[in-house]
């Protein structure tokens, strides 16, 4: 997200949720457990989430929480905890009769697994739960990880949506940024994709890595049209504090290697309209869809109209009939709580108020792009234009937003704008204290 200034400074992140997570406390876990043993609030969607926190090598702009230096003996351990969680969780009073209608496979890299380990790993879910109804099951895969027969693997194993982080296409970016993988892999593991036939295939690049230039843009863009996939997600490099560049920086007191927010935005611009002229849709300020009504983003969807997410895995994010948690940060404890004590590697966690749930929502469908006035009329019994006048009028005097009556909408400078849009919704309390 941006500041005022235009340097993409240490510090910065991507709204995912709200509250701030910095706010999520240790003291309110007791109202998570109160609600896995209660039933289900009626007509709520259920995800899972499950998290595999391994990596081939760590990017150097990375923020998650990922290990590069585990044996097969430590990912069997992990493995064998994350199937006792999901035991744990699918016994729980929250799943009522629910079917999980998305599941997500997030990290790390999901594909850092093998054939056999995969295989196994959905062999003992499976003795717990099934994902037959899902209408989504996502799986994120690093190219160089990726072999014809793991493909394979992920189809028969029920994957409906294979997100592929490129990033880049250019082989000498993707060395000065630490990914393990060079533009070969990803062309390679392309035609095994395509011969797969995912009814989804999303690509992820980001705009502003460093040793970006303008040439170099242009060219990841006219590549990636040329891939096909039915979605693309651009991120703006953000340089949140526990990446290796911000500690560079803030360490070696060295400047920002990484493009000012007017550059990744000049460049995002750019490639909405490459990716438009080329018969794409924008579909939130981070992606653009080939078919709307063919790709229906189940997991970002549900997820941002406040649906329940079981979080399972290291450090996993959930929420639960109303209620935020993460789970414990530290694999010591995290399997320790689940193969000697048996219960749930609970972490943290935050009740929102009935109010900051409405912020929560309505700052994450914004960056959908448009907001409908009735439904949170509807939902939450407030209307968003009147008790937000001054921010949306300041939006809108800025050239960010149209609104009407019925209806709020992003023009191209607030989609290109959209993180930097949200905190002045916020509360007063939660405006300017540290995000994570
Ligand atoms: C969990 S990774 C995807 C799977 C796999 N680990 C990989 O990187 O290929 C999720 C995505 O987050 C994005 N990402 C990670 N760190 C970022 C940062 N500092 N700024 C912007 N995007 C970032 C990358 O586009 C990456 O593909
Ligand atoms: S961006 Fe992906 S591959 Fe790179 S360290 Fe992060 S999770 Fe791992």
């Amino acid at each position: 997200m941006s500041t005022e200034s235009t340097k993409t400074e240490v510090g910065s992140y991507f709204i995912s949720n709200y509250p701030p997570f910095s706010q999520w406390k240790t003291d309110q876990l007791d109202e998570v457990i109160r609600v896995f043993n209660a039933p289900p609030v009626p007509d709520t969607p259920l995800g899972l989430y499950l998290h595999i926190p391994f990596c081939r090598k760590r990017c150097k702009f990375c923020y998650f929480k990922v290990f590069t230096d585990q044996n097969a003996q430590e990912i069997e351990k992990y493995v064998s905890a994350l199937c006792r969680e999901i035991e744990l969780v699918s016994k729980l009073p929250v799943m009522g009769d629910r079917p999980f209608r998305f599941v997500y496979f997030g990290g790390g890299t999901p594909s850092f697994l093998s054939s056999r380990q995969l295989t196994s790993l959905v062999d003992r879910l499976r003795a717990n739960i099934n994902w037959d109804k899902a209408e989504e099951v996502t799986f994120e895969c690093e190219p160089g990880t990726l072999q014809e027969n793991k493909i394979k693997t992920l189809k028969e194993l029920g994957v409906t949506r294979l997100s592929l982080g490129i990033e880049n296409f250019t082989d000498s970016v993707l060395e000065e940024n630490g990914r393990a993988h060079l533009s070969r892999e990803v062309y390679k593991a392309w035609d095994w994709i395509k011969a797969a036939d995912f009814p989804n295939v999303n690509i992820d690049l980001i705009s502003g890595m460093v040793g970006e230039t303008w040439d170099n843009w242009k060219f990841n863009i006219s590549e990636a049209i040329k891939l096909s996939p039915e979605s693309i997600t651009i991120y703006q490099m953000e340089l949140p504090f526990n990446t290796v560049y911000s500690k560079d920086i803030l360490g070696e007191k060295i400047e920002t290697p990484v493009a000012d927010w007017e550059t990744k935005r000049a460049w995002l611009d750019y490639a909405y309209d490459e990716f438009l002229g080329a018969g794409y849709k924008i579909s939130s300020a981070y992606t653009v869809v080939k078919d709307n009504n063919k790709v229906n983003f189940s997991y970002r969807d549900n997820l941002w109209h406040g649906s329940d997410l079981l979080a399972t895995g290291i450090a996993s994010f959930g929420h639960v009939s109303g209620v935020h948690y993460q789970n414990k940060a530290e694999m010591k404890e995290y399997q320790a709580d689940l193969m000697e004590h048996g219960k749930l590697p609970l972490g943290r966690a935050m009740k929102p108020t009935k109010h900051q749930l409405l912020v929560r929502e309505m700052v994450l469908l914004l960056k959908r792009g448009f907001l409908e006035v009735q439904y949170f009329k509807k939902k939450f019994g407030v209307n968003i234009t009147e008790h937000w006048k001054n921010q949306f009028q300041q939006h809108v005097d800025d050239g960010m937003l149209t609104v009407s009556p019925e209806r709020i909408e992003l023009t191209r400078k607030g989609f290109l704008h959209a993180d930097a849009l949200l905190p002045p919704f916020f509360e007063a309390e939660h405006q300017g204290i540290r995000y994570t």
